[in-house]
């Protein structure tokens, strides 16, 4: 019978036959994949084991650095990569979504590059790819693999992925890869997190980006997240987030009339992704949020919430 355990005993064994004595990269996402293959492979074979955190810039609140401790708490040897003004600059003036897409892809896999070519004699690629992965194309889970898999040139590859790929988690589901992760003591609220696209805040962002606007979406899906964790709602929900809307509307403070903003929440009850509800999330929950939204972040005068369900609409708006 499947176990946790059982996996984990036998996979690490595994792992130690095939890797031996090398040296091996994995690009860590802070999301649930990445996070426990990499574990996994630390139990394997510790020290060999290479992690890479890139910041794009488009990641949650205060994401970057409270992940980056948190892998450090894990005992992994991780490097935090910053590259947000990498990213930044090359979508610079884009606003179709596959072309941010191409952007942010092509800069992820040459800031990877440089950084997989400063560990010597790394043989292997390691990703958290899982079963659904194989079988779609467009990853749920948003890691780094993703980003790499959809966006990949086929007539120049750059140097790591040339390298042999080791997946440890290629025939598990999304709740076997929890439980897996429970069973090495991984931090819950680490396994419990929401899928996040790889892409980020870019996709959430319709049309063009700019800092001031990755700061806003920051901002407000930071009060509507919160919100969800403190009214015991988190979990019950599949995937949350904001979205910065390419319309302003008018509204009033004091006085004065105002010209601003408008965002659109998103929670949905999914198992894969591929078909979604939206959340009856309660009213005096939605209420809450918007006043707190609305007061707390600058330049937002009105907040909206999506009440569609995949199909025909998607989980994210581009
Ligand atoms: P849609 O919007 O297609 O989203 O209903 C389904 C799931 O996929 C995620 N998603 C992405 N993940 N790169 C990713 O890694 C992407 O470009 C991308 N687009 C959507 C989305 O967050 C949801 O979980």
């Amino acid at each position: 019978d499947w176990t946790p355990q059982s996996f984990v005993e036998e996979t690490v064994e595994d792992l130690q036959t095939k890797l031996g004595n090398d040296r091996v990269v994995l690009g860590l996402s802070g999301g649930v994949d990445s996070s426990v293959a990499a574990m996994l492979l630390h139990k394997a074979i510790g020290e060999n084991l290479y992690c890479i955190f890139v910041n794009n810039g488009l990641l949650r609140k205060n994401e970057f650095t409270d992940v980056l401790e948190q892998y450090k708490g894990m005992g992994l040897n991780v490097k935090g990569v910053d590259a947000s003004t990498r990213f930044l600059d090359a979508l610079a003036g884009l606003s179709d979504p596959e072309e941010k897409r191409k952007a942010i892809g092509r800069v992820f896999i040459e800031v990877f590059d440089d950084e997989a070519h400063e560990i010597s004699d790394v043989k292997w690629l390691a990703q958290g790819t899982i079963y659904p992965d194989v079988i779609e194309s467009v990853s749920a889970t948003g890691g780094p693999s993703a980003t790499i898999k959809s966006h990949h040139n086929v007539g120049g590859l750059p140097d790591f992925m040339k390298l042999r790929i080791v997946e440890p988690l290629k025939a598990l589901f999304k709740d076997e890869v929890r439980r897996v992760g429970a069973s090495m003591d991984m931090d819950a609220t680490l396994l419990g997190r929401h899928p996040f696209p790889g892409p980020g805040l870019a996709i959430r962002i319709l049309g063009d980006i700019t800092a001031e606007k990755v700061r806003i979406l920051q901002e407000v899906d930071a009060v509507f997240i919160n919100g969800l964790k403190e009214w015991n709602l988190y979990d019950k929900v599949w995937q949350a987030g904001a979205i910065l809307l390419p319309v302003n509307s008018v509204g009033v403070m004091g006085d004065e009339r105002t010209y601003e903003k408008c965002v659109a929440l998103r929670a949905v009850e999914s198992t894969d992704g591929m078909t979604a509800d939206w959340v009856n999330l309660p009213y005096e929950f939605l209420q809450k949020t918007s006043n707190d939204i609305i007061n707390k972040v600058k330049g937002v005068n009105r907040v909206v919430y999506d009440i569609s369900s995949k199909p025909p609409a998607t989980i994210e708006w581009e």
